[in-house]
C-alpha cells in the first residue's frame, strides 16, 4: 500500500498556506489528501488558519475568536506571501467542505484546540463533516490529546490520530487510551523502532512536514501510512521514483 500524501495546509510553499489557491494547486499536482487547521471566530464559525492570531498570515492583528467570521473575510491573507495572491481571503470549513465534497481527495481536519480550548470545536466540526457526507474519508488530528477524546466519544468510527513532537514515555499507549486510531509524529522523532512499537499496538503512524526527497523516501520505504507535505508534487514524483 502506498504512503499516502497529504498537501500540507494545501501547496504551502507554493501559494499561502490553507487558502483555495493552496488548495486548488495541491489538487492540481495531484495530492491524495488536504491537511487543513481549523480555529473558531468569535460568532462560532470554523475557519481555516494556523495561528491563533491573524498576524503570521493576514493583514490584521489580533486573535481569531475575537473576529467575527464576516469581519476576518475582509481580512488579506495573500499578499503577505506574494504580491500575486493580493486579496486571498481566509475561508471557512463550510466552503472548504463544499468545494472538496465532489474530489476524490482525502481530507485530515486538524483541530486548532491544544492553545485555546474552543469550546464545542469537536461537534461543531463533527456536525460540518457529516452534513457533507466525508466522514469516511476523512481524519481528525489534534495536539490536545483531551480533543481526540471528546471527538471519539461523539462517533468512535471516525478515524482520529494524535499528533505530537515529542518521543514522551508511553506515548502508544497514551494515544490508544485517548481512542486515536493513529499517530501523527513530527519528522524528527521518526523511527523503525517507534513504527513497530505503533504496529504492534495496532496504531498506524504518518509523518509530518516531509519536504525533502530523502526523508520522503525513507517515510516510503518504513511504510508509514502517510506524510504531509509543503510540496505534494515532490512527493508524487518521489513516490514514482520509488515504485520503479
Ligand atoms: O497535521 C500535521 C501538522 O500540520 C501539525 O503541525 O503546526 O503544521 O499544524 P502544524
Ligand atoms: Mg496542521
Amino acid at each position: 500500500m502506498n504512503t499516502i500524501v497529504y498537501a500540507h495546509r494545501g501547496a504551502s510553499k507554493l501559494a499561502p498556506e490553507n487558502t483555495m489557491p493552496a488548495f486548488e494547486l495541491a489538487y492540481q499536482l495531484d495530492a491524495d489528501g488536504i491537511e487543513t487547521d481549523v480555529q473558531l471566530t468569535k460568532d462560532r464559525v470554523p475557519v481555516l488558519i494556523h495561528d491563533e492570531n491573524v498576524r503570521r498570515t493576514t493583514n490584521g492583528t489580533g486573535f481569531v475568536q475575537d473576529y467575527t467570521f464576516k469581519e476576518l473575510q475582509q481580512l488579506d491573507a495573500g499578499s503577505w506571501f506574494s504580491s500575486q495572491y493580493i486579496n486571498t481571503s481566509i475561508i471557512s470549513l463550510d466552503e472548504f467542505l463544499r468545494w472538496i465534497k465532489d474530489k476524490n481527495l482525502k481530507l485530515n481536519i486538524e483541530l486548532k484546540n491544544n492553545v485555546i480550548e474552543y469550546k464545542d470545536l469537536e461537534d461543531i466540526v463533527y456536525n460540518l463533516l457529516k452534513s457533507y457526507q466525508v466522514l469516511d474519508r476523512t481524519v481528525i488530528s489534534s495536539f490536545n490529546s483531551k480533543s481526540i477524546k471528546r471527538f471519539n466519544k461523539i462517533d468512535p468510527n471516525v478515524t482520529t490520530a494524535y499528533l505530537t513532537s515529542q518521543k514522551i514515555v508511553d506515548l502508544i499507549p497514551f494515544a490508544k487510551s485517548k481512542g486515536a486510531s493513529g499517530l501523527h509524529i513530527k519528522n524528527r522523532i521518526l523511527s523503525k523502532s517507534l513504527l513497530d512499537k505503533a504496529k504492534e499496538s495496532n496504531l498506524y503512524v504518518s509523518v509530518w512536514t516531509v519536504n525533502r526527497p530523502t526523508q520522503m523516501m525513507r517515510c516510503y520505504k518504513l511504510g508509514c501510512k502517510a506524510i504531509f507535505t509543503d510540496v505534494p508534487h515532490v512527493a508524487k514524483e518521489t513516490l514514482r521514483l520509488f515504485n520503479k
